[in-house]
């Protein structure tokens, strides 16, 4: 007897990276004999500032690697203190605050941004507040003009991480440009890709300055302007000029290879990006309100996945086990918690910093990480596709 197997599959990603891609990429490796950081990397970018609207861009190695570098040019402008944070966020955001010797203080999300939830922000800067690290999670922004205003009335930087988020918008304008300072991840499975890779970008040209020499060992000859690296010379007149070291820093440099395949995606991005926000908007649409949370602020947002949310009147464990089975079953592949698994509250390496979170006071987080999931969503998806899942979903 022939046995019946279940055809239907749904990665989390899929071609992201093109044949186009490639040949660009071989052709480049034919004709090149550098492949360190170099021309290739300024290169990129350079467009990617011209794309996204800023000053400076500085490519590392990954977004963990920009989230890591952002933090310690803080530390070096502004000192020590506490950042603002939502517990909705991948791990190396915490990391980075954590390695710089900076202290988390965690606010609740909200449920239509995914992000910090601009009521308890207030309630939370104290004088020791050095800056609000926010997260657009899943493509959505997180940005309101209450947190605009709130930067500006108590003088504490805003560092947007849109590693996520590549393209969304607030107000008009894209998210990575309202901070001191933006990450973003070229990870395989974002937006766009560079295999691994990471954008730290500003206005601001000491910042740059500094994230370039942090990339490099810390040292001066990175910098890009003679003024900077002069006074450096000046001062350290007995060391050789090409050896000297400003901070205690770090080697997260990206290749040439990396930056070429980032100049190619680039290409792609906006008219992706299009394509993503219109499946998006369509699973929504089709997904049942009863079962399903769908009230998310999806003005300028471009999600890389799907975002399900059980509806709160719906949502126990043995409802998500059902969406579970149904997911398994269709290899449908999900990532529970959405970003990073949830509320980084939970997880073992917070509890020295913060041993006992109280719970209804991350209620939103709470019910993320217990409720919420997200699948893929990328540009070749057709439109049968999604309406098969919503309907497979809709059965739960
Ligand atoms: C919000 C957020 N920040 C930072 C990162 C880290 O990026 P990478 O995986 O490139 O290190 C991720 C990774 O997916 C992320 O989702």
């Amino acid at each position: 007897m022939k046995k019946v197997t279940n055809k239907f599959s749904h990665p989390l990603m899929s071609d992201n990276i093109t044949k186009d891609d490639i040949s660009n990429l071989i052709s480049f490796i034919k004709k090149t004999n550098r492949f360190t950081n170099g021309p290739e990397v300024k290169k990129f970018e350079t467009k990617w500032s011209n794309w996204l609207g800023v000053k400076y861009s500085v490519f590392v190695n990954s977004g963990s690697s920009a989230n890591l570098l952002s933090l310690a040019a803080l530390r070096i402008e502004k000192g020590l203190g506490e950042i603002i944070v939502p517990p909705l966020n991948w791990s190396s955001n915490i990391f980075s605050i954590i390695h710089n010797g900076f202290k988390p203080k965690f606010v609740d999300i909200n449920l239509n941004t995914l992000g910090l939830d601009e009521e308890k922000i207030e309630k939370a800067i104290t004088k020791k507040t050095k800056a609000i690290f926010l997260t657009h999670i899943l493509g959505l922004n997180a940005l309101t003009p209450r947190i605009i205003k709130l930067i500006k009335k108590y003088k504490i930087d805003l560092i947007e991480d849109c590693c996520e988020s590549h393209g969304a918008k607030f107000d008009n304008k894209k998210i990575g440009t309202f901070g001191n300072q933006s990450n973003f991840s070229f990870y395989y499975a974002h937006h766009m890709s560079t295999i691994e890779g990471g954008m730290i970008c500003t206005n601001n040209f000491n910042t740059y300055e500094n994230l370039r020499m942090l990339r490099s060992h810390g040292m001066v000859r990175e910098a890009s302007s003679l003024k900077v690296r002069n006074k450096y010379l000046k001062k350290y007149k007995d060391l050789n000029k090409d050896f000297i070291f400003s901070y205690p820093s770090y080697n997260v440099r990206s290749t040439e290879l990396n930056a070429n395949l980032g100049i190619s995606q680039l290409k792609r991005l906006t008219n992706n990006n299009l394509k993503r926000s219109k499946n998006f908007n369509l699973f929504l649409k089709n997904l049942d309100k009863n079962k399903f949370f769908v009230n998310f602020n999806t003005s300028g947002s471009v999600n890389y996945g799907l975002i399900i949310l059980l509806n709160k009147k719906f949502a126990n464990f043995k409802s998500r086990q059902r969406l579970e089975n149904i997911l398994k079953s269709n290899k449908i592949e999900f990532r529970r918690g959405m970003s990073g698994g949830g509320n980084q509250l939970r997880q073992p390496y917070i509890k020295k910093i913060v041993p006992d979170f109280k719970k209804n006071s991350y209620e939103s987080i709470e019910f993320v990480h217990k409720f919420g999931y997200y699948i893929g969503n990328y540009p070749s998806i057709k439109k049968e596709k999604i309406m098969q899942i919503c309907k497979l979903l809709n059965c739960i």
